[in-house]
């Protein structure tokens, strides 16, 4: 962080309480920045001010925004936390778009010093990429998750029509010890039932915590860079992903594979979470200069797991 002001620089993160957010309110703290979430958690967290909002029924403290020097914008319902019923459906998408809007209207409305907005999308806006590595530029699917993430997308779009510098994260599969795909998959594997999903041949594309939390502030303290960037490190088949982790784990492999029909039965529309092959590029980040501490899978698992 450059010092350029007696105060830090304070990023305000919706959604902070999350697992990205919580990560990256760790990093930004050791770098010196000053961290505040808005959160619809009227209790506060620790260590951390936070802003009442609503964004289901349009309320949002506006002492937030006049004091942010840049806006994180993570809030949005857990993809992978329950049946996609469709009132869950419903709120996933606008947990997105109603909280986006709600911050583009604040952003336009209320004085304020906001140098960047850095939100998250997803790479689900790719739909099913086969083997093929989807750049920024590829088409977008039409599964429930690619609608929610161009719909997500166009709120963003409001951000940038107020004149703000903005950057949107096309997140992949974030690897974390505590929550996440990865505790998912490990444990499993840990109790010697692990086994790769449907084909297996379907691609993950990963990235670990910490790179993710490294992107953000790449993104905060970089003032060329806007627009949307893939942030992922690689992508690996699930069947080399359950493999490496049992090889990590010291663990054997036995059952053959689980199948897609049990799958359907068991998750319901969910399950494309963990069937649909997903291949995306990184290369624009990189060429903006990214450079990741995890990209080989072996490291990032020998890390975390
Ligand atoms: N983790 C991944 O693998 C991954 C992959 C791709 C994209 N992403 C995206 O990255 C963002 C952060 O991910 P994460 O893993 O940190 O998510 P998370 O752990 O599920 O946390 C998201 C936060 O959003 C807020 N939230 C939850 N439901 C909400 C609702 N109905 N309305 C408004 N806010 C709501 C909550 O904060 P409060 O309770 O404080 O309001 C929650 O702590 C999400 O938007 C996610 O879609 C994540």
């Amino acid at each position: 962080m450059k010092q350029t002001t007696e105060t830090p620089p304070n990023v305000l993160i919706s959604g902070g309480t999350g697992l990205v957010g919580k990560h990256l309110t760790k990093l930004l703290q050791e770098r010196g920045y000053t961290v505040c979430y808005l959160s619809r958690q009227k209790t506060a967290q620790s260590g951390v001010l936070s802003y009442y909002w609503n964004p289901e029924r349009g309320e949002l403290d506006e002492k937030a925004i006049r004091k942010a020097d840049y806006v994180v914008h993570l809030a949005g319902a857990n993809v992978g936390e329950k049946r996609w019923t469709e009132a869950r459906k419903q709120e996933i998408l606008e947990s997105r778009t109603l909280s986006t809007e709600l911050l583009a209207d604040a952003l336009e409305s209320v004085p304020h010093q906001v140098k960047a907005f850095i939100g998250a999308s997803a790479i689900g806006i790719y739909g099913d990429t086969l083997d093929n590595a989807a750049s920024e530029d590829s088409p977008h699917g039409n599964d429930f998750l690619a609608n929610v993430c161009k719909e997500w997308e166009k709120q963003v779009s409001l951000i940038i029509d107020a004149g703000i510098r903005t950057v949107v994260f096309r997140i992949g599969v974030v690897l974390a010890r505590e929550s996440g795909a990865l505790p998912k998959m490990s444990l499993p594997v840990r109790w010697g039932v692990g086994a790769p999903i449907a084909s297996g041949k379907q691609w993950i594309s990963w990235i670990h915590i910490y790179d993710l939390c490294r992107m953000f502030l790449f993104g905060i303290e970089n003032p060329s860079l806007q627009g949307i960037f893939n942030a992922v490190a690689n992508a690996t088949t699930n069947r080399q992903f359950i493999t490496q982790i049992a090889r990590e784990l010291k663990k054997p492999l036995w059952i053959p594979s689980i199948p897609l029909f049990f799958l359907k039965w068991a998750l319901g529309e969910m399950h494309c979470l963990v069937t649909t092959s997903c291949k995306v590029s990184n290369q624009k980040i990189k060429s903006a200069g990214f450079s990741f501490e995890f990209e080989d899978l072996e490291r990032a698992l020998r890390d975390l797991l």
